[in-house]
């Protein structure tokens, strides 16, 4: 039999947070991102949720032709353009658009001759200095663009440094950067990425970037995505596959970190950082065993975790595990391992079977 690791995704959740940027950004059209397959929850199980979108977006040519693959045929933007000259054609196929965001594609693009597609998205580096064109050559760039054989509007965006803090003294200053770069341009704006569009309205314009929210998870350093009215898309869960009782005294798990302080009964069960259950993560991180709280003792393996049971004294082999989603948010358990619930749901490895099913419980209410 397999292995019962699996990532349930709940499309229903992602439709309900899709709802819930429309809410909080109703003058603006949304660009649903779902690059690295739909951050980790599967393109094909989350596209048909995101029908409402205005538009999709990704990073790469492989994951915009897995769009079409998929008979979806919404509007596509690769966020970072295309880097190969030879990839244009390709792009022009699959009717992708593109983001310029530096010199030397609008010089492949002019070379190419041949129209691609009739939207550009000139991307200006506000101050973030990752992509962008620089300010002082936007104008140039965007009316070179609108030259291009096929090109009929050339949008403008940028991307924010932190975004989740709007009073941060870098964002007036990537804002005024930006402003002063497109003054007079004609073109829509794209600004707003997922902490953008909840917690700072005046930077909304005419498209927001929604990523994460889309998944139910909070973009913000503080809270869940239940604080935001969003349902969690993902729920992890494994089952035990053993349960054993260790004598007070004992180690528990590689380099004997866990040390019981007292009689415990010990639950195995079948998810360790093969899985993408991070190898990071603390002693005492909550774990649901037949829904009930218990705790990690001891080090992540490969393939399996050891739990406290305290919490769940009847459990028994095969019983069922969640690891996060629900109610017990990803964003804790990201904390716990020092890092960002972005990464960990990106990083569930193929070996984790996925499967689409309505969320377990209506767990959305905004404070
Ligand atoms: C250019 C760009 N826009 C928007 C997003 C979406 O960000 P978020 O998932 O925080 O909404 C990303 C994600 O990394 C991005 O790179």
């Amino acid at each position: 039999m397999a292995r019962n690791t699996i990532a349930r995704i709940h499309p229903d959740a992602v439709a309900h947070n899709l709802g819930r940027v429309r809410e909080s950004a109703p003058g603006s059209r949304v660009m649903a991102v779902v690059k690295a397959d739909a951050y980790g929850h599967r393109l094909d199980l989350c596209l048909p949720a995101l029908a409402g979108a205005d538009m999709l977006a990704v990073a790469t040519i492989e994951e915009a032709r897995a769009i079409r693959r998929l008979g979806n045929g919404l509007p596509v933007l690769l966020l970072e353009g295309v880097t190969d000259p030879g990839d244009l054609a390709v792009a022009a196929d699959l009717e992708l658009e593109l983001t310029v965001h530096h010199r030397q594609q609008v010089k492949a693009l002019a070379a190419f001759g041949r129209p691609v597609t009739p939207r550009i998205w000139l991307k200006i580096d506000s101050g973030m200095h990752r992509l962008g064109v620089e300010a002082a050559e936007a104008a140039e760039l965007h009316a070179r663009l609108l030259e291009l054989p096929g090109v009929r509007r050339v949008n403008l965006m940028s991307h924010l440094a932190c975004a989740e803090r709007p009073d941060h003294r870098l964002n007036a200053r990537q804002l005024a950067r930006f402003d002063q770069a497109v003054a007079g341009l004609e073109g829509e704006h794209c600004l707003a990425n997922s902490a953008a569009i909840f917690n700072w309205p005046a930077i909304h314009r005419d498209w927001v970037r929604a990523g994460i929210v889309l998944y139910g998870i909070s973009p913000l350093d503080a809270g869940t995505g239940t604080d935001l009215g969003l349902q969690p898309a993902m729920t992890l869960t494994s089952e035990l596959l053993a349960v054993n009782r260790v004598p007070a005294g004992e180690h528990i798990g590689y380099g004997g970190r866990f040390v019981a302080s007292e009689d415990m009964l010990v639950g195995v069960a079948a998810i360790g950082y093969g899985d993408g259950y991070p190898r990071s993560i603390a002693d005492g991180t909550p774990v649901l065993v037949n829904g009930q709280h218990c705790r990690l003792a001891g080090r992540v393996s490969m393939d399996m975790i050891t739990i406290d049971l305290a919490g769940c004294p009847e459990a028994k082999i095969g019983d069922p595990v969640v690891l996060w989603g629900g109610v017990l948010p990803v964003e804790d358990i990201a904390r716990a391992a020092d890092t960002i619930p972005y990464e960990l749901v990106c990083r569930i490895t193929r070996r984790v079977r996925y499967r689409a099913q309505a969320a377990p419980v209506a767990v959305s209410k905004v404070k």
